[in-house]
């Protein structure tokens, strides 16, 4: 018999292959024509690439440039819910269809992990359902996963000017993806994880039924509180715990080059940062800047960025008593609401605070990001590898973050909540490397860079394993195969870097919530028996 020539062959699977991808759209939108009640009333909500709304939907949460090219692999569907109903049909037919199911809430994973999949997926994009309501009497609130840490500071000023929660920095950073991921900002020392204060939540799992704290149980709410979310439903709503604020709060920004110290400085500060007053929490950044003019000299500039839940009066003398080397006088300070300290820390003027509501970060950029817990001072000639690196071409719009830990981060017990990084550690680095050209051979450059940081680091940070985070998202840690079987080996690898022994308890929370692994990245908690019941786990 004569055999078929490759071209042949290729032909068939290609036909075959998108016949079957095409097929399974139709199926889809089919399926989800059964699922409402009323298709009418929601065929404004659905996105497929023939609508011309489609990719200004898609692209208006990506975050990160690398994932907002050509190549980027997109999904078949968008769905924007705008009510909670509207998500368990959308689950039911993803998994008729065998589609994946990518939730994004303000699509600032690192990895794109909310919007970019290799495998069929429909993104249900939860932009519409942003709602945020605050009861400043029993100091809770209700938050919409799809709302911004800016809407729910935001609402939170709105109704009282001494309450205040301790969640991230960035206006624009989703309530679904932050807080399932553990969530800090600059109130870390004095209370802990953005998740450290949800007190209920809701879900829709994988058979579309939509829980609360009551009915998904002890195990599941444990879970969603660092774990991420993506592994385990689709999270439409937290009630968190609010925090006192004193009525003024007091923040410094103080700068030191090279030439001024900044090394000596830095050195001392991991000495001083994790231990003192947890009222006060001194962050610094790192960057590389013109020296001279003409640009022909460089240095490294330090900037001491801090926030004070008190005011100048007592801070001055806890400076002076703990880091006088920093030189802090009442001049650097200024004394604010704790409001106007959110816009100080997001780089906004302090005057008006409706820029908070706003959803579009105004600084999109290419980038890759890693990080690292520091266990142990890192002498200076260490700092100094840091400084030569960051003085390489690539490194121009590098930036290392620093955030010191202490105070309540070393008071919440390792297993608390899946987040795990808690005593032990000194301070938190986070390595950042942006550029703008969109050429992969450049961007390779970039990333090349960040990874030699990050391998010089090694001696420095900690080991066995070496931390990570995974509101940090870093795939080169580790991922899971979707196409093959998953093992639990190649998932601990980077499992244990995340969520250290918290892993083992998420897989068993995982196999009983989602035995089939229909909740599924390259970065999610397998269940035990991994891979039953995945279409691509018999495919290859
Ligand atoms: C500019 C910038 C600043 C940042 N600043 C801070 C900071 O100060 N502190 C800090 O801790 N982190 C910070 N981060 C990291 C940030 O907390 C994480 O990226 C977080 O996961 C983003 O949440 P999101 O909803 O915006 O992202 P998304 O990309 O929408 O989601 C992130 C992950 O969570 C999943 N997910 C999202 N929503 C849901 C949901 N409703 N149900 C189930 N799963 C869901 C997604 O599928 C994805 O896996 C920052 C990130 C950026 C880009
Ligand atoms: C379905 O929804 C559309 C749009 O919201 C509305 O105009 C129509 O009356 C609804 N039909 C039924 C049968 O409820
Ligand atoms: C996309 O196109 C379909 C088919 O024309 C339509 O039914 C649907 O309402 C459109 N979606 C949006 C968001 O406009
Ligand atoms: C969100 O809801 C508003 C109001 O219902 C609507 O105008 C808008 O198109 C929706 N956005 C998306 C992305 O679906
Ligand atoms: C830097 O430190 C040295 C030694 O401690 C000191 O003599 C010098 O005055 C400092 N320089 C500045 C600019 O603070
Ligand atoms: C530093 O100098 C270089 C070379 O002249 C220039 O391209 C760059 O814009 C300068 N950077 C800043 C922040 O001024
Ligand atoms: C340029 O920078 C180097 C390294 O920081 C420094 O040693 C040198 O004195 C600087 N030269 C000038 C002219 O500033
Ligand atoms: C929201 O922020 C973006 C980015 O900074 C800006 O371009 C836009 O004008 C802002 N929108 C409003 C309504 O202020």
């Amino acid at each position: 018999m004569k055999t078929p020539s490759i071209s042949t062959l290729l032909f068939i699977l290609f036909v075959t292959f998108s016949c079957s991808c095409a097929a399974s759209v139709d199926d889809f939108l089919e399926c989800l024509k059964g699922g409402f009640d009323n298709y009418t009333s929601v065929s404004d909500l659905i996105y497929t690439p023939i609508n011309s709304s489609y990719s200004s939907v898609l692209r208006f949460s990506i975050q990160n440039l690398r994932f907002a090219s050509e190549s980027t692999p997109k999904p078949l569907v968008i769905i924007t819910p705008e009510q909670e109903s509207h998500i368990p049909p959308v689950i039911y037919c993803a998994k008729e269809n065998d589609m994946q199911i990518r939730t994004r809430s303000g699509g600032h994973d690192y990895e794109g992990l909310s919007y970019v999949s290799d495998v069929p997926f429909v993104v249900i994009d939860l932009i519409n359902l942003t709602e945020v309501t605050v009861d400043a009497e029993q100091k809770t609130a209700w938050i919409e996963a799809g709302a911004t840490l800016g809407t729910l500071y935001y609402r939170i000023a709105e109704k009282s000017p001494t309450l205040g929660f301790p969640g991230g920095a960035c206006p624009t950073v989703g309530a679904g993806g932050h807080i399932s991921g553990g969530g800090y900002g600059s109130m870390l020392r004095k209370f802990g994880m953005a998740a450290d204060h949800v007190i209920d939540a809701r879900i829709v799992d994988v058979n579309g039924k939509i829980l609360d704290r009551e009915s998904m149980g002890e195990d599941l709410f444990w879970a969603i509180r660092g774990g991420g979310g993506a592994s385990f439903g689709v999270i439409l709503a937290w009630k968190v715990q609010l925090v006192d604020v004193p009525k003024k709060v007091t923040v410094f920004t103080i700068q030191k080059t090279l030439e001024q110290n900044a090394t000596q400085l830095i050195h001392r500060w991991q000495y001083i940062a994790h231990g003192v007053d947890p009222d006060l929490f001194i962050m610094i950044f790192v960057r590389r800047v013109n020296s001279t003019q003409d640009g022909r000299n460089m240095t490294i500039r330090a900037s001491f960025s801090s926030i004070f839940l008190g005011g100048t009066d007592r801070l001055l003398p806890l400076m002076q008593e703990n880091f006088p080397e920093l030189g802090l006088v009442r001049e650097d300070c200024e004394e604010m609401s704790w409001i106007q300290s959110v816009l100080y820390f997001a780089g906004f003027p302090i005057e008006s605070r409706e820029v908070l509501l706003n959803r579009t970060q105004p600084n999109v950029r290419y980038f890759k990001a890693k990080v690292d817990y520091v266990q142990r001072p890192i002498p200076q000639y260490g700092l100094e590898g840091i400084w030569r690196l960051i003085y390489e071409p690539e490194a121009e719009e590098a930036e290392v973050i620093m955030t010191p830990y202490g105070g309540r981060m070393y008071e919440v017990s390792e297993s608390a909540i899946p987040f795990p990084h808690r005593a032990g550690n000194l301070y938190k680095i986070l390595y950042l490397v942006y550029w703008e050209e969109e050429e992969d051979q450049n961007s390779n450059r970039y990333i090349s860079w960040i990874r030699r940081l990050y391998s010089y680091m090694a001696p420095y940070v900690s080991r066995f394993p070496r931390l990570a985070y995974i509101n940090y998202r870093d795939l080169d840690i580790g991922v899971n195969d979707n196409n093959r079987k998953i093992s639990y080996a190649q998932a601990r690898v980077w499992g244990i870097k995340y969520f250290k022994n918290n892993f083992d308890r998420l897989i068993r929370v995982k196999t009983a919530v989602d035995p089939e692994n229909f909740f599924r990245n390259e970065q999610s908690i397998p269940p035990a028996g991994m891979g039953h019941g995945s279409t691509y786990a018999s495919s290859i």
